[in-house]
């Protein structure tokens, strides 16, 4: 299936791809490592930029609420940290901007040749070897491609900043959300978007619901890679 390339003329439709949600990594038949994100911010995303009559794609974790059914938008799940690298290599190219919500593993046990076996408890405690996950995001900077990629820093209030900027750098975005963790299971979100030029801007002084939170997003990061597909003039032949 060969797609068209990203395009962004101001006021057509865009094309967003969302990350949701945590991965989940096999220990054995039943066990999994996982985490605690709910995927209901990136949820919410989706369904903001759906909602503005952008076809969106929406890659989610396992355990997360099911999206608002909408006629622009697409879900389509994973499991493993290795499934969204394969969704986000196949989905990409097709797509004007990323948001990368995702709770992605940093590590995940080595798999055993074979389908792994459930472990035993008379076999007493195991050691469970772990081996680094690719960082998905910072891979695709080095991709060719006109887009806008949008990364999340979940960091200490006390750090948030700093930490934020430094990923911002590290993987090439265009632009981070940088949270606090101590809002991690609150419903209200006191996120602020850092660009990639130095700027930043909030949806208020306050904490706002994930879902108003979710739908400032939206018009921020259209307005952001409108204003960069703009600088940068129409493609050359
Ligand atoms: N991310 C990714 N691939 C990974 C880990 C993270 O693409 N293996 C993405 C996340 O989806 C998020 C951003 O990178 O958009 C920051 O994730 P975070 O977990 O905060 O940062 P890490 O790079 O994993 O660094 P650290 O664990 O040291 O905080």
């Amino acid at each position: 299936m060969s797609s068209p390339p990203p395009t962004s003329s101001s006021g057509n439709p865009l094309r967003f791809l969302v990350t949701a949600g945590p991965t989940w990594e096999p220990v054995d038949e039943v066990r999994f490592l996982g985490n605690r994100s709910s995927g209901r911010l990136g949820a919410a995303i989706a369904e903001a930029l759906a909602a503005r009559g952008h076809r969106t794609t929406l890659l989610r974790g396992p355990a997360t609420t099911d999206p608002a059914p909408s006629p622009h938008q697409t879900d389509l799940r994973f499991q493993t940290a290795a499934e969204l690298e394969e969704l986000l290599a196949r989905h990409w190219p097709a797509h004007d901007v990323l948001i990368m919500a995702a709770a992605v593993a940093d590590f995940r046990p080595i798999r055993q040749e074979g389908s792994p076996r459930k472990i035993r408890r008379r076999d007493g405690p195991p050691s469970i070897e772990l081996e680094p996950v690719p960082d998905l995001l910072a891979g695709l900077a080095s991709i060719d491609h006109p887009g806008t990629r949008i990364g999340f820093a979940l960091e200490p209030a006390e750090d948030l900043e700093a930490a934020a900027l430094r990923k911002l750098a590290a993987k090439t975005l265009h632009a981070i959300v940088a949270n606090p963790l101590e809002t991690m299971e609150a419903d209200g979100i006191d996120g602020t978007l850092l660009h990639a030029d130095g700027t930043s801007t909030r949806p208020g002084s306050e904490p706002v619901s994930k879902s108003a939170f979710a739908g400032w997003l939206a018009d921020e990061v259209i307005d952001l890679h409108r204003r960069r597909i703009t600088a940068s003039g129409p493609p050359t032949a």
